[in-house]
């Protein structure tokens, strides 16, 4: 039996390498290892303001995105969060059983609600039962993510031990599954910050879908230091971060690469950089392209991809309510 994977993205803002890196390489190089499904997280993108056209556009813009970068869909299953209501029920039933302590620890939403203060949305607060929810649903061996991410799941992991603890075996405890390189991108224009959505300043984050010129502008304005010597020095994040992109770009060794720039400068360096970049993204680009010139198509993909995975999460779903006697049926 292949061991099951789960994980999501959020269909807002533009998909950046930070996501391809971090994560949607890693899903589709296991691919033929596991068994895997893979979720638009809508419900959690609505934790923040969206424009309803344009939630609807990005979540067909990332399910093409996803078979574009390589998501099989013999092997994997492409679905919306919110096709699948039982997301939504064991959310709320999670809820109930998560401290306010634990989701008090969360750095995310700290980090977050930073501005908001006072009009914080509740959902932007409780935004980890509902992924503990998407996870324990499918009872997942692993989920692949950034690092960003590990907080949340050991909540999740946290909040399945305790509802296993009351009810007996219920939920699988999910392993997190973090890749040494790249599970932390960061930022172009501040490489102290990790590179994310959220922010909109055009240098900070090359986009899936940014043109050759933009890629070329956005490596050369990438922040980094006034030395000179191209080396994987920790202490320099501006230029340990191009590095580590030059590096799951083209798999080479370290060494590999620090020979190749001995004695040249940071601008002939990001130069080949912005190069790599643009020939690695071409072929994902042009097969965006075709995909999602076939709205339906893709509805379509997203459609069966519910039908595929319903069954298991309903399961799960009534296993749940039947434990806690939910109802008198
Ligand atoms: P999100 O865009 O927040 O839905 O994230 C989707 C996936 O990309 C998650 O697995 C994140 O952990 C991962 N991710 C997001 N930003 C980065 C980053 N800067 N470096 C590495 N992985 C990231
Ligand atoms: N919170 C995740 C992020 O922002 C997205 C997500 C939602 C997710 N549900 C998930 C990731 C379940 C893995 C598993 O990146």
């Amino acid at each position: 039996m292949k061991k099951r994977v789960f994980s999501g993205i959020q269909p807002t803002g533009s998909i950046y390498i930070g996501n391809y890196l971090g994560a949607i390489r890693h899903w589709v190089a296991t691919q033929a290892e596991f068994e895997n499904i893979f979720c638009i997280v809508d419900l959690h993108a609505i934790s923040i303001p969206q424009e309803p056209e344009t939630l609807k556009a990005k979540t067909r813009e990332i399910a093409a995105l996803l078979l574009a970068s390589g998501v099989d869909l013999k092997q994997s299953a492409v679905f919306v969060q919110s096709h699948i209501s039982a997301h939504a029920e064991l959310a709320w039933i999670l809820s109930c059983f998560i401290p306010m302590g634990w989701m008090q620890r969360m750095t995310q939403f700290k980090e977050k609600s930073q501005k908001q203060k006072e009009s914080v949305p509740v959902g932007l607060f409780i935004y980890p039962a509902l992924m503990a929810a998407d996870i324990l649903l499918y009872q997942t061996d692993l989920v692949p993510v950034g690092e960003d991410q590990k907080q949340h799941l050991e909540l999740t992991r946290d909040v399945a031990r305790r509802f296993n603890s009351f009810y007996g075996q219920t939920f699988t405890l999910p392993e997190p599954s973090i890749p040494k390189l790249g599970a932390r991108i960061m930022a172009l224009n501040d490489p102290t910050k990790k590179m994310s959505k959220s922010e909109i300043r055009s240098a900070h984050a090359i986009h899936l879908l940014d043109s050759s010129d933009e890629i070329r502008w956005k490596i050369m304005s990438a922040v980094t230091d006034s030395r000179r010597e191209i080396r994987f020095d920790a202490s320099r994040p501006g230029i340990y971060n191009l590095l580590t992109i030059y590096q799951l770009f083209t798999g080479l060794s370290t060494s590999e690469i620090e020979a190749r720039f001995e004695g040249k400068g940071y601008a002939e360096f990001k130069r080949e950089l912005a190069e790599v970049i643009i020939e690695s993204l071409q072929p994902l680009q042009s097969r965006y392209r075709a995909l999602i010139a076939e709205a339906n198509y893709v509805d379509s993909v997203l459609a069966e991809g519910a039908s595929k995975v319903r069954s298991i999460a309903e399961k799960t779903l009534a296993t749940v309510r039947e434990k806690i006697e939910l109802g008198t049926r």
